[in-house]
């Protein structure tokens, strides 16, 4: 069996659905986005951050309807702009789960376990992610318990560099920490984030075990100038997240307007 997600990221919505962030309708594109995601049939959405551009009670409101037609699990965490708790309050409902106090949220999703992180520092200067030690503490028990089980791991924040100077800056500055409790478990498969409104793929290479795959991608709106540009590189995108029973994932980024193949 086969489960499959799409991540939906950086959708940075305003309370008012017809205002434009820096041009870019970020509540059009999203309703664009989602349209494109449904002949898929997801069995979860998976929201990575950066909901609500400046963290209003409203805009979470808003996207909690704009999903719930999905009749689905939605997986959600908090990126640098949102207010955790102004989102948690909203997303409090049976299909919606996010991080704990603590900041993680552990989910079995059957075969796979996936492991939600808040990467948000705060303070924080520039947006920058940093993974707490209690958090961290909660990452390497909930590993240590369900080795068996193949894991994905979500935050906001990308854990490995784009090559970009300025996002790399702002990336999880305690990278190195994550990677010191993710090596040693062989589950760990992938890793994806959001925060880089970019198509990433990456492999995260580990001593004893097979390397680790980590994506990031594109925001449901507002895109950054491409370092490798390609025709169709400002149109919003998702990833679709297929998740195999026998440990083995396959993905996909896909752009507004592309054709199904
Ligand atoms: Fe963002």
């Amino acid at each position: 069996m086969t489960l499959t997600l799409a991540q939906i990221t950086d959708t940075h919505l305003l309370s008012d659905p017809d205002a434009r962030l820096r041009g870019c309708p970020t509540w059009q594109t999203l309703q664009t986005v989602l349209r494109q995601v449904a002949p898929y049939q997801p069995d979860g959405l998976l929201l990575t951050g950066d909901l609500a551009e400046r963290g209003d009670a409203i805009a979470y409101e808003r996207l909690r309807e704009a999903i719930a037609p999905f009749n689905r699990p939605a997986y959600w965490l908090p990126g640098n702009h949102d207010n955790v708790a102004t989102a948690a309050q909203v997303f409090q409902a049976d299909w919606l789960q996010g991080p704990a106090a603590h900041g993680l949220q552990s989910i079995d999703l059957g075969a796979w376990r996936l492991v939600l992180l808040n990467s948000v520092k705060s303070p924080a200067r520039y947006g920058e992610g940093e993974l707490s030690p209690t958090l961290l503490t909660a990452l390497a028990d909930t590993l240590a318990s369900h080795p068996a089980q193949p894991t994905a791991i979500a935050l906001h924040h990308h854990p490995v560099p784009t090559g970009i100077d300025w996002l790399d800056q702002i990336q999880v500055q305690n990278a190195n920490d994550l990677w010191a409790i993710l090596d040693p478990h062989p589950q760990v498969q992938l890793v994806v984030c959001g925060h880089i409104h970019l198509d990433l793929h990456h492999r995260h290479q580990r001593p004893a075990a097979a390397p680790i795959a980590v994506y990031g991608t594109p925001s449901t709106g507002l895109q950054l100038k491409h370092p490798h540009p390609t025709p169709d590189h400002h149109q919003p995108g998702f990833r679709l997240l297929s998740l195999n029973d026998d440990g083995s994932h396959h993905t996909r980024m896909v752009r507004v307007g592309e054709r199904e193949e």
